[in-house]
C-alpha cells in the first residue's frame, strides 16, 4: 500500500495508524481521508490484527482539523459530498470489528475531535486539547461533532463547546467524560499499547460482540438492545473462547484464548 500521509505498522496483532502530515497539524485533507479509507478496509479483513490505534504524528497535534485549505474551496453541493465521505470513514472506525483505541498526543480539533470521538476508547496526553473550532469559519462540524459529542459528554456541555468553539484541556476532557484516560505524554503510547495487549488477551469473538452491543445503544430501543445482547451472548457461548474461558477458570488457571 503506498500511503503518503499516513504511517502504518502492524506489530504484535497491534495496527498503529498514524496521520502523518506535522508540518500542517495532521489535518486531513482528502488524500489523508482515501488513505485512511483504505487502511480501514485492509485492517477490517487482516486476521492479524486484533486492535488499532490510532494516533498523530510530531509533538503538538494528533489532527487539527480538515483541511482548511480544501474546505475553503467548497459551495453548498461539494460540501455536503465533502462531509458525508468523512462521516463514512468515521463510521467504519465506530462499527468496526475489532477495537480502536485514540491516542490524543496534541490538538484534536474540528475532524480531529471527530475522529477521536469515533474511536472506541480515547486516552491523552497531558498536552492534548479538544474542540469543536468549525463555528470560528462561520460551519458547523461535519465529520459527526454535532451527533457524537453530544452523546459522549452531554447535550448541554455538547452545545457550549460547539458553540463557543472554546478549547478543552485534556484534565477537562477526562473531567467531562470525552477520554478515558489522561498520561504524560511520555507515557501515552505505552499505556495504549498496555491497554491493547489487555484487550488482544481477551476471547476476540467476546471483544467483537461486546462492541457490537454497546454500539447499538444509540441505534435500538432498550428492548431490541436487550434482545440483541441475549443473542450475541448465546453466539459467544457456542464459541471454543468461551470453553476455554470457562475451563481455566475451574482449572485455576490462565486462559490462552489463541491455542
Ligand atoms: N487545515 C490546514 N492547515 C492547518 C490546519 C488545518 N485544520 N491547522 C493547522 N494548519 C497548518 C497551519 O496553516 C500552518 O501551516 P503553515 O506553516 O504552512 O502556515 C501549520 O499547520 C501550523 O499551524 P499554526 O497555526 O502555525 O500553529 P499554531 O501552534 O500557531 O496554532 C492551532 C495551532 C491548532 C491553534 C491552529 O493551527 C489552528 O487553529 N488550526 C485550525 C484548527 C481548526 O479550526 N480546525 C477545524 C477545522 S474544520
Amino acid at each position: 500500500m503506498d500511503l503518503k500521509n499516513l504511517l502504518y505498522i502492524v506489530e504484535n496483532n497491534i495496527a498503529t495508524i498514524t496521520i502523518n502530515r506535522p508540518d500542517k497539524l495532521n489535518a486531513l485533507n482528502h488524500e489523508t481521508l482515501l488513505e485512511l479509507d483504505s487502511v480501514i478496509e485492509r485492517i477490517k479483513s487482516d486476521e492479524k490484527v486484533y486492535v488499532v490505534i490510532i494516533t498523530g504524528a510530531g509533538e503538538k497535534a494528533f489532527v487539527a482539523g480538515a483541511d482548511i485549505v480544501e474546505l475553503s474551496e467548497l459551495d453548498s453541493k461539494k460540501a455536503i459530498e465533502f462531509s458525508q465521505f468523512g462521516q463514512s470513514i468515521f463510521d467504519k472506525i465506530e462499527n468496526m470489528n475489532k477495537p480502536v483505541i485514540a491516542a490524543v498526543n496534541g490538538f484534536a480539533l474540528g475532524g480531529g475531535c471527530e475522529l477521536a470521538l469515533a474511536c472506541h476508547i480515547r486516552l491523552s496526553s497531558d498536552k492534548a486539547r479538544f474542540g469543536q473550532p468549525e463555528v470560528n469559519l462561520g460551519i458547523i462540524p461535519g465529520y459527526g461533532g454535532t451527533q457524537r459529542l453530544a452523546r459522549q459528554i452531554n447535550k448541554g456541555r455538547a452545545f457550549e463547546y460547539i458553540l463557543t468553539g472554546d478549547m478543552i484541556p485534556s484534565n477537562d476532557a477526562f473531567r467531562i467524560g470525552l477520554v478515558n484516560r489522561v498520561y504524560a505524554s511520555d507515557e501515552l503510547m505505552p499505556k495504549a499499547i498496555e491497554m491493547a495487549q489487555k484487550i488482544i488477551s481477551k476471547g476476540s469473538f467476546a471483544v467483537s460482540a461486546s462492541l457490537k452491543a454497546i454500539n447499538a445503544v444509540h441505534q435500538l430501543s432498550l428492548e431490541e438492545g436487550l434482545k440483541l445482547e441475549a443473542k450475541l451472548f448465546g453466539e459467544c457461548c457456542d464459541t471454543e473462547e468461551f470453553k476455554e474461558g470457562t475451563a481455566a477458570f475451574l482449572e485455576k488457571r490462565k486462559p490462552d484464548f489463541r491455542k
